[in-house]
């Protein structure tokens, strides 16, 4: 089945606070963005990957593709105000033989092969997929005034990652619906779940991190010297 993967990458990385966005900050010489389209690049599964990107990103991001030779993505597109937006956007150009859309943040260097081939498969039986991982701490519900109302039931809990997976008839029926109905998520999950479909869980691993902070990128820095794809 034709597979097209969608990179959100059209975040400032204001909680980064560097003088560029974050996707763009180098992990060993190298710009986080180019790390995670490698995995990408190498999953044999995945046939198109779609960037989006600020507007003033584009050729700079065309010219990375071409140094580092990631070669089944195509021209990057625009992305919007939101993840939500820039996604919206990227839908528009997915391949017309496209059946499975994966969706991965650009600032998720650590995901492994595995994980991105199960959710495609995952996806493709069930309709949606999503990379998780298993609550570690006890997680309690609290009020705005900061009391605690109650505790959820770790055994349960999930904490979700990307990618998260999908037929391409339910990404693309979700966020119509998401528009129609002015739903906001930070998650494609979220959406795809308000059309009343369930996504599997796909367990995955701690290492795969959303570089968020400057102290994300002493982790990442640390998480590098020993990942293998
Ligand atoms: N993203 C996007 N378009 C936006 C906002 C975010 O494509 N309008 C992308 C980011 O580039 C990132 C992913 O969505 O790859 C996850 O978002 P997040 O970690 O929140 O990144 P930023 O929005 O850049 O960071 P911050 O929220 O700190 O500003
Ligand atoms: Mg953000």
């Amino acid at each position: 089945m034709f597979t097209s993967v969608i990179i959100p990458a059209a975040g400032f990385g204001e909680r980064m606070g560097a003088t560029i966005a974050k996707q763009f900050l180098p992990l060993k010489g190298k710009p986080i963005l180019v790390h995670t389209l490698e995995r990408f690049q190498q999953c044999a599964e995945v046939n198109e990957i779609i960037i989006a990107t600020q507007k003033n990103s584009l050729e700079q991001i065309e010219e990375l593709l071409s140094e580092f030779q990631i070669t089944k993505a195509v021209t990057p597109v625009p992305g919007g105000e939101r993840r939500q937006d820039s996604i919206a956007n990227a839908l528009n150009y997915i391949h017309t033989q496209s059946e499975i859309i994966c969706v991965h943040d650009a600032v998720r260097p650590f995901i492994h092969l595995r994980e991105i081939t199960q959710t495609i498969e995952t996806a493709k039986y069930f309709g949606a997929s999503i990379v998780a991982v298993r609550a570690k701490d006890t997680i309690k519900k609290a009020s705005t005034d900061g009391r605690v109302e109650h505790t959820l039931q770790r055994s349960s809990l999930w904490m979700v990652q990307t990618p998260q997976t999908f037929q391409r008839k339910i990404l693309v029926d979700a966020y119509a619906n998401a528009e129609r109905n002015q739903l906001t998520a930070t998650d494609d999950s979220y959406l795809v779940e308000k059309i009343g479909i369930s996504p599997v869980i796909v367990e995955g691993s701690y290492d795969n991190i959303k570089i968020t902070t400057p102290d994300d990128l002493l982790l990442a820095e640390l998480l590098l010297q020993r990942f293998v794809p």
